[in-house]
C-alpha cells in the first residue's frame, strides 16, 4: 500500500522529520522563506497531510487544490492563516499548537516589559552610537514596575502565564476579556495571583502597562485603535505578542509619536515582515521580529506537537490538539 503524502511549507527539525518519515512520503521545499502561494497550491495537490506556519495562507483556494487533504497542521497556536470553517467544510481537520509555547510566550513577554520600561534597547543603540557621556541622575530614566497595574487584555494561557509571573515584579492583575476565565485551569510554574476582571475601557484607562493576548478574530482587529489609545494613560506601555492586527499600526505610531503614550513594545506586525515606517524612527518603542515563542525547545515541541497530531490523523485516530469550534 503507498504511504501517505505530506507537504511541510518550511524546514523542521531534523528529530520531527525523522518521525514523519517513518510514516509517510515527505515534499519539503528547499529554501528559507515562506512558501510562494502559488507553490503552495501546486504541491498540495495529491497530499494527505499538510505541515504549515503562520506565515502560510491556508485559504479556501488552498484546500481546494488539497481536496485529498486529511488533515492541516499548524505549527502555532494561532490559527488566523487558515479559513477553518472552509476546512470543516471539507472534513479537513485543523490543528494548533497550544500550550507548548505558553511559557515562552509569557517570559518573552516580561522582556518586552522590562525592556520597554527601562528603555533597553534605546539605551543601547545611544551607546552603540557613541551618544553615551556617562553616568547622570537624570539620564534614560525609565518607569518602575512595583505596585503598578498590569492590564492583560484575553486571559487565556498565555494571559494566565503573564499574570503568574507578576508578583515577581510586585505588580497587580487586572484583566479584561470575553472568554470564561478558569484560573484553576493554568497550570503553570508558578500560581496565578488575585486577578481583577475589568470591562476593557476601565482597563486601558487604569493600567500602566497593557499587553494584548487575545487571537486575532473579526472582533479582536484594530481592537487597540486611536479611540483605545487615547483611553490610555500618557505615563503607559503598550506590549503585543499577540498577532499584528489587533493593533492598529497607523494609530500606534500616531500615538508614540505625538507621546500620548510613554511606549509601546511590539512583537508582531499587520503585514509582517514589513514595518509601519512610522514606527522604525521612533525611540520609545521596542521592535522585534515576531520573537515570542522562539526558543529550541519550544520551537522543537511546537513542530513535534504539529507531527504527533499529523501520524494520529494519518493513522485514523483523534488529534491531539484540534482548534476549537468556534
Ligand atoms: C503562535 O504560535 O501563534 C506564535 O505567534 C508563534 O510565535
Amino acid at each position: 500500500m503507498s504511504r501517505p503524502r505530506i507537504l511541510i511549507t518550511r524546514r523542521l527539525p531534523s528529530s520531527v522529520l525523522a518521525r514523519l518519515e517513518a510514516v509517510c512520503e515527505i515534499d519539503l521545499p528547499t529554501g528559507d522563506v515562506a512558501i510562494p502561494s502559488g507553490d503552495l497550491l501546486a504541491r498540495v495537490r495529491g497530499k494527505q497531510a499538510l505541515m504549515c506556519l503562520l506565515t502560510d495562507r491556508v485559504d479556501k483556494a488552498t484546500l481546494e487544490a488539497g481536496r485529498d487533504l486529511k488533515i492541516v497542521a499548524n505549527v502555532a497556536v494561532g490559527y488566523d492563516n487558515i479559513d477553518v470553517p472552509a476546512a470543516r467544510q471539507r472534513g479537513i481537520i485543523v490543528t494548533n499548537t497550544p500550550d507548548v509555547l505558553t511559557e515562552a510566550v509569557a517570559e518573552f513577554t516580561w522582556g518586552l516589559i522590562l525592556a520597554v520600561t527601562r528603555r533597553i534597547p534605546e539605551g543601547e543603540r545611544l551607546l552603540r552610537r557613541g551618544g553615551w557621556k556617562g553616568w547622570a541622575l537624570d539620564f534614560m530614566r525609565g518607569s518602575e514596575l512595583r505596585a503598578k497595574q498590569l492590564g492583560i487584555v484575553g486571559m487565556g494561557r498565555i494571559g494566565m502565564a503573564v499574570a503568574s509571573r507578576a508578583p515577581a515584579f510586585g505588580m497587580n492583575v487586572a484583566y479584561a476579556t470575553t472568554e470564561a476565565v478558569d484560573p484553576a485551569s493554568y497550570a503553570g510554574a508558578a500560581p496565578l495571583p488575585p486577578i481583577r476582571s475589568m470591562p476593557l475601557d476601565e482597563l486601558l484607562a487604569t493600567s500602566d502597562v497593557v499587553t494584548l493576548h487575545v487571537p486575532l478574530t473579526p472582533a479582536t482587529r484594530h481592537l487597540i485603535d486611536r479611540k483605545a489609545l487615547a483611553r490610555m494613560k500618557r505615563s503607559a506601555y503598550l506590549v503585543n505578542t499577540a498577532r499584528g492586527p489587533v493593533v492598529d499600526e497607523e494609530a500606534i505610531a500616531w500615538a508614540l509619536g505625538e507621546h500620548l503614550i510613554a511606549g509601546a513594545a511590539l512583537d508582531v506586525y499587520e503585514r509582517e515582515p514589513t514595518v509601519h515606517p512610522g514606527l522604525s524612527g521612533l525611540e520609545n518603542v521596542v521592535l522585534a521580529p515576531h520573537l515570542g515563542s522562539a526558543t529550541t525547545e519550544t520551537r522543537t515541541a511546537m513542530a513535534d506537537l504539529a507531527a504527533r497530531n499529523v501520524i494520529a490523523v494519518l493513522a485514523g485516530r483523534p488529534p491531539l490538539t484540534p482548534v476549537p469550534f468556534s
